[in-house]
């Protein structure tokens, strides 16, 4: 059996606010069923509203002390990267030892990451980051990124639907028709497509602006109406497809494009974002004067500092009676959908590193190599490295 032999570890997620947790009743079932042993922390899953009682009728073991959990591992599946536990007073990377395999989204790159990463290549973990998952159709079932901006696509219209004094679709009453509300959306990749699907559902007249002409082809099949940004694609596009940071003046231009849109709408969702970089200012200052008072945006691309000038992180603002919602952790709001895709990327992906009982690391495997962070004590990450000047 595949797993036989391997105890896979799953502790309770301690980011403040973090309700989602790396393994379902349902995935705990199908790696017990195939040879793993599970040890699930108590009330790990009810954030995402699953009970100790439903892991141990999926074959888990509810673990209470969490160093014990960590300890009697082979493979740590997480969601958030190693915290601080405050309950234990120790940090989790201090619960782990060489050899463990952790599973999570590291952010590795991330400044504020870099002292727990070199802790972590340290203590001789081999961790592999979710984040890492290259965008190729082997591993789309294992591309927890994509899920998670699923998620906060469409929960980002959800939340400013419910902030706008107006209703979303066409509604006809006895006194006339009521008009339908604008939304749009800025950057057609994962999450934007998701708001934009979300919107039309709702009976919204959706428009959407992406700088890849596939991106805004994509939003036009879901029903947006496509806002020219101007940007010629020969600038637009980079290595792999991906959109390229633009210079400066050529976002003064599609800022000016964008603009009558932007003014006229009662929310924008906005997502756009340039892999690995700052995300593009495309929304000023001036633009969220001009909106209608009551109006809604909600800057999802607020981890790579946000697509609107004033987006606070981690808050929700009014400005000029506009209000800019900068929610972090969108998914966790939605945990447990979130929980469910994440935990099936999760047990995607392992299975991609474990035969017959073993772990295998092998770099020669694009999808290994392009999500391995540390391996015998060894910073391997080329993005981490070179934030640390280690090349
Ligand atoms: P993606 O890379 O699939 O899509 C980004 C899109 O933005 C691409 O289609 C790209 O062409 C477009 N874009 C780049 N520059 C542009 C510009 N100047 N003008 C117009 N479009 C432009 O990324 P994905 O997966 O859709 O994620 C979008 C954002 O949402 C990311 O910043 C991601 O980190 C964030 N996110 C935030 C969450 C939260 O809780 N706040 C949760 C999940 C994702």
């Amino acid at each position: 059996m595949q797993y036989q032999g391997l105890v896979i570890s799953v502790p309770k997620e301690i980011m403040p606010g973090e309700k989602r947790v790396a393994a379902t009743p349902e995935t705990v079932k199908k790696l017990v069923s195939q040879g793993a042993t599970l040890l699930v922390e108590e009330s790990a899953g009810l954030g995402s509203y699953f009970s100790d009682a439903e892991y141990v009728e999926a074959g888990a073991t509810i673990v209470g002390d969490v160093e014990e959990l960590f300890s009697k591992a082979n493979i740590i599946f997480k969601v958030k990267e190693p915290q601080f536990n405050h309950q234990v007073g120790k940090h989790e990377v201090d619960l782990m030892k060489a050899e463990q395999v952790l599973i999570t989204f590291l952010h590795p790159a991330a400044p504020a990451n870099h002292e727990m990463i070199q802790n972590l290549t340290a203590k001789g973990v081999t961790a592999l980051t979710l984040d890492g998952i290259p965008r190729i159709s082997r591993a789309q079932a294992m591309d927890a990124l994509t899920s998670m901006s699923t998620v906060a696509g469409y929960k980002s219209v959800l939340m400013a639907a419910n902030r706008v004094p107006k209703f979303l679709p066409m509604i006809g009453t006895a006194i006339g028709m009521m008009p339908p509300a604008n939304v749009t959306v800025l950057g057609a990749g994962v999450a934007g497509l998701q708001a934009i699907a979300t919107a039309k559902r709702l009976g919204a007249v959706v428009y959407a602006a992406d700088i890849r002409p596939e991106a805004a082809e994509h939003a036009k099949s879901l029903g947006a109406r496509i806002v020219e940004t101007g940007v010629p694609a020969e600038i637009a596009i980079g290595e792999g497809g991906y959109a390229k940071a633009l210079p400066q003046e050529w976002i003064v231009k599609e800022q000016t494009a964008l603009y009558d849109t932007i003014i006229n709408s009662d929310i924008v969702i906005a997502t756009a974002l340039v892999p690995g970089r700052m995300a593009p200012t495309l929304i000023t200052e001036e633009m969220v004067k001009a909106m209608k008072p009551g109006s809604a945006i909600v800057d999802v691309s607020i981890d790579q500092g946000g697509n609107c000038a004033l987006t606070v992180g981690g808050e929700l603002i009014e400005r000029h009676g506009i209000s800019i919602d900068g929610t972090k952790n969108i998914p966790g709001m939605v945990a447990t959908s979130a929980t469910s895709m994440f935990s099936k990327n999760i047990v995607n992906f392992v299975a991609n590193i474990v035969k017959d009982g073993k772990i295998i690391i092998d770099t020669n495997d694009e999808i290994t190599d392009s999500t391995l962070v540390c391996q015998n004590g060894k910073l391997v990450h080329a993005g981490t490295r070179e934030a640390l000047g280690l090349n």
